[in-house]
């Protein structure tokens, strides 16, 4: 088993300078997003199916996840992970690590579980024919550094797959959201994101030589107001410790959604997501 020095892995309570130490030292606020774009997606295939049918064929595959959150990846993808492939879920918040750990014990089969900031990661060159990092790249802060750790510990033939979203992912949904806090006289506006399928392509050719972006068609109808205030109120303190939704405006946020819904029957929010596949030669 490959182990990974803890004194080159930066633990998630040191922190990060823009993300703020409590995000995702548990689950839950992420939870609380995941739920959302779930529950209310009308694309019959989900998002971590859809990105595994991009991966590379091959039964003996060694493979690294950064920033695995809870392991949601592997769950979706239980009955089509070839038997032979070895796997290292790997994630810098311990908290998020031991969610994958528990939910995953129901498969039976083995993941290698690692404590890895993907700024420092110490695995040898060439050790993986696979590195997958799903929505965790622009919470990098050396992004250079991560990007080309992932080029020199992938193999000649290896391939990186990197999600992320467009800027314009879920504007219909936000909308609501600053058109409330307009109202309200505390305008508000989500800043762009530091690695999207607009800005990611310059980012990683860089690094690699052959880079493809693909979209995934997808869009939430949304027919209830709890869900969409918890989405936004787990975006409070994410970023410098800034309030999106205060308590104090919950409860007329919460209204102001139902009123919407009442006349319109749903929110309707185009999803804007995709991946990159990116290799050496
Ligand atoms: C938005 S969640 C995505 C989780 C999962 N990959 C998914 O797509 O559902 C981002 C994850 O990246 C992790 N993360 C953030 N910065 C990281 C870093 N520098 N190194 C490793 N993991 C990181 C967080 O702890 C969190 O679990």
């Amino acid at each position: 088993m490959m182990a990974v020095p803890g004194d080159r892995q930066r633990s998630f309570d040191k922190g990060d300078p823009m993300l703020s130490d409590t995000q995702y030292a548990t689950p839950d606020r992420y939870e609380a997003r995941i739920n959302l774009v779930k529950k209310f997606s009308v694309s019959p295939k989900s998002r971590f199916r859809w990105i595994f049918e991009h991966f590379p064929k091959g039964e003996r595959l060694r493979v690294l996840e950064l920033g695995c959150g809870t392991g949601l990846f592997w769950l979706a993808n239980r009955g089509e992970i070839p038997e032979g492939w070895d796997i290292t879920l790997s994630d810098y918040s311990a908290g998020m690590l031991e969610r994958t750990r528990l939910s995953l014990a129901v498969l039976r089969r083995s993941f290698r579980y690692e404590a890895v900031n993907a700024e420092e990661i110490a695995y040898p060159d060439g050790h993986f024919d696979l590195v997958l990092a799903n929505n965790m790249l622009y919470h990098v802060e050396n992004r250079k550094a991560a990007i080309s750790h992932i080029s020199r510990v992938l193999t000649d033939d290896g391939v990186f797959i990197a999600s992320t979203m467009a800027r314009d992912d879920l504007a219909g949904l936000h909308r609501c959201l600053y058109d409330f806090l307009d109202g309200r006289g505390r305008p508000f506006r989500f800043r762009e994101l530091s690695f999207t399928l607009d800005n990611g392509y310059e980012q990683l050719s860089a690094v690699f030589p052959k880079v493809t972006m693909l979209r995934q068609d997808d869009a939430l109808r949304i027919d209830e107001a709890e869900p969409i205030v918890r989405y936004y109120r787990s975006f409070n303190g994410m970023y410098d410790n800034f309030i999106v939704l205060p308590d104090e405006e919950i409860d007329a946020f919460r209204d102001f959604l139902r009123g919407i819904l009442e006349t319109r029957g749903a929110i309707t929010a185009a999803r804007d997501t995709g991946i990159f596949i990116c290799r050496k030669r």
